[in-house]
Parts: C-alpha cells; structure tokens; sequence
C-alpha cells in the first residue's frame, strides 16, 4: 500500500501546464503522484520519462500502469538524477522537454519501510538511509568508521546540529566496542550526547542527524547540482524547472542555481511557494515544502 501524499500537486501542476502531446520528465517519481497527474494530460500522444533510485517505486508504477491506455507513455527508468542528460537522450533521443520536476528527499513509504533506516522511530530498523532500495552499507559505514572530524562536519553542515561534537564524539566511544548497526543504537547515542532539556523539545532529538546522515549517505547536494545544470540543457524554449524542497541547504542551492542562470532562464517564483495551511493541515509532511520555478528562454 502506498501512503505518499504528493506535495503542492496542483500548484505543480498549474506552473507546468501539461497539454497533450507534450513531453516532461519527473526525476523523482516516488508514488507518482505527479508523473501520474501528467502523464494524464499528456498522453495519448506526450510522454513522461519517470526517474527513481528506489526499484520498489518503479515496480509500482509499473504494476499501475499496465494494465491502462497509457502504458506507452510513461517510461520508467530506474537510476539516479544525476545521469539526467544520458538518461534524457537514451529514452527521448535530442527531444527537448517542456518541463522537468524535482521532488527532493524521500517519500513517506520510504519513511515508513521499516527495512530501511530513514525514520528514527523504526528503532529495530538497519542503519541504511539509502534511496537505493539494495543492502546498502554505506550509512552503517558512515557511521562505524567515518573519523570523528569528518562526523562532525557532516552532522555540522547537513543537520545544522549544535550538538555535533559530542554526538560524534559519542559515535565514535561506541564503536570502539560494538558495532552501530541499528536505527535504535544510533537514537540511543543521540539522545544521551545531548543535554537533558533537549531531548524533549518540539522537534525530535534525532532529527537533525538522521537528515545530515541521508544527506551525506545519498550525496543529495552534489546531485542535486550536478541535475540541475544538466536540466537546463533539455528544455524547450519556455520550458520550466520545478523544484520542491524540504530543508535550507537544498532549497539554498536552487535559488542560487537559478540566480546564476539568469542569463538562461527567468525566474517565476521571486520567492519559493510554500502549501497552504489547510494542505499542512490534511498533509503534516508537506510542512517545510518550499517550490521553486524557473522558465527557459531558449537560446
Ligand atoms: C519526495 S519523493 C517523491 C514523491 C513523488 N513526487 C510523489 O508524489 O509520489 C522523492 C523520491 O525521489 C527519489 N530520489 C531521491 N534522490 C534521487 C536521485 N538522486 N535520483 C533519483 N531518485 C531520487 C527517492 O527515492 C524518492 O522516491
């Protein structure tokens, strides 16, 4: 069963304006909730080309796909969205597109799967914070032999978490003697590096390190430039970027990306978009969504 709610749908969809016989690609298919909202407006004659890391969302919209009149117009390609470009000629040749989305991070099955570490209530989950659905180790690697320094630079510039030091330092005392293998062993290490009031604030303690951990397991910041300056090359004049993020330092790098682009694309959204209050409301995990929209001018 899939719990994804899709994030500023209709705000989404509105800036991309999908007609039929257009083509768009959605890097971060998830539960499809946008690839399925265009592909319905696209289609019998426009194309969507869905990207996902994670397998499991490709087998899933496969299985609802199939068995509609639209099964030759959603191409499903399993791989990460820094391959944009070779991805993009592969399956669409020299086409240039009509518009490009990004819908950053994870969605909440991922969240709730309780096979992967993302989700810091799963406390008997694996450390593995990885969009690729395989047995990644690479946080459970991160985490047991990272040197400290480079723990806290990562806690320090991914979570933005004050208590840096001393939750690495803490990591690193741990390991010396046991293995970090589990969500529950990291949470427990967490809470005890922090001070006592801290530990019952209004965000949750783990938070910010298990965002800087997905950050730096999934290298999410340096693909989401690498895409990005990849994306430009694909539009069609008047051919537009969405880009939904949910922390600072993703949301940071888009508005700067699309600063820098002025030359190539007009900026739309002056400041991000954020849901409405009544979408907060029906979708807790829309909260800190921020869209940003940028138009190509074509050359
Ligand atoms: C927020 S979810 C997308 C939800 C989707 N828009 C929906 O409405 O169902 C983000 C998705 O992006 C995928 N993802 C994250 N980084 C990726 C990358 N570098 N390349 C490809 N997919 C990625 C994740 O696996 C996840 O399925």
């Amino acid at each position: 069963m899939q719990h994804h709610i899709p994030v500023m749908l209709k705000e989404s969809i509105e800036y991309l304006n999908p007609q039929k016989g257009k083509y768009f690609i959605d890097c971060t298919l998830g539960a499809g909730g946008y690839s399925f909202a265009i592909l319905n407006k696209v289609a019998p004659s426009g194309k969507v080309l869905s990207i996902d890391l994670d397998q499991k969302t490709i087998e899933n919209a496969k299985n609802k796909i199939k068995k509609t009149k639209f099964k030759n117009n959603l191409i499903l390609v399993n791989d990460n969205f820094k391959n944009l470009s070779n991805i993009a000629e592969k399956h669409f040749k020299h086409k240039k597109v009509d518009g490009i989305i990004f819908d950053l991070g994870l969605s909440s099955d991922q969240l709730l799967d309780k096979d992967r570490g993302f989700s810091f209530q799963n406390t008997n989950s694996p450390l593995n914070m990885d969009f690729d659905n395989n047995d990644s180790d690479k946080t459970k690697f991160i985490v047991n032999n990272y040197p400290e320094k480079e723990l806290v630079k990562i806690l320090k510039n991914y979570g933005q978490e004050r208590f840096a030091k001393k939750i690495a330092k803490e990591i690193v005392f741990f390991r010396k003697r046991k293995e970090i293998k589990t969500v529950g062993q990291l949470v427990k290490i967490i809470k005890k590096s922090m001070p006592v009031k801290f530990r019952y604030s209004r965000i949750h303690f783990a938070t910010r390190s298990f965002q800087a951990l997905r950050i730096a397991t999934n290298n999410e910041l340096e693909n989401l430039e690498l895409a990005l300056s990849q994306a430009i090359n694909l539009l069609k004049k008047k051919g537009k970027i969405i880009v939904i993020s949910y922390h600072s330092l993703e949301d940071r790098i888009v508005k700067h990306f699309f600063k820098d682009h002025q030359n190539l694309c007009k900026i739309i959204t002056k400041k991000p978009i954020v849901p409405s209050d009544e979408e907060v409301v029906k979708n807790h995990s829309s909260r800190s969504a921020k869209m940003r929209v940028c138009e190509y001018l074509g050359l």
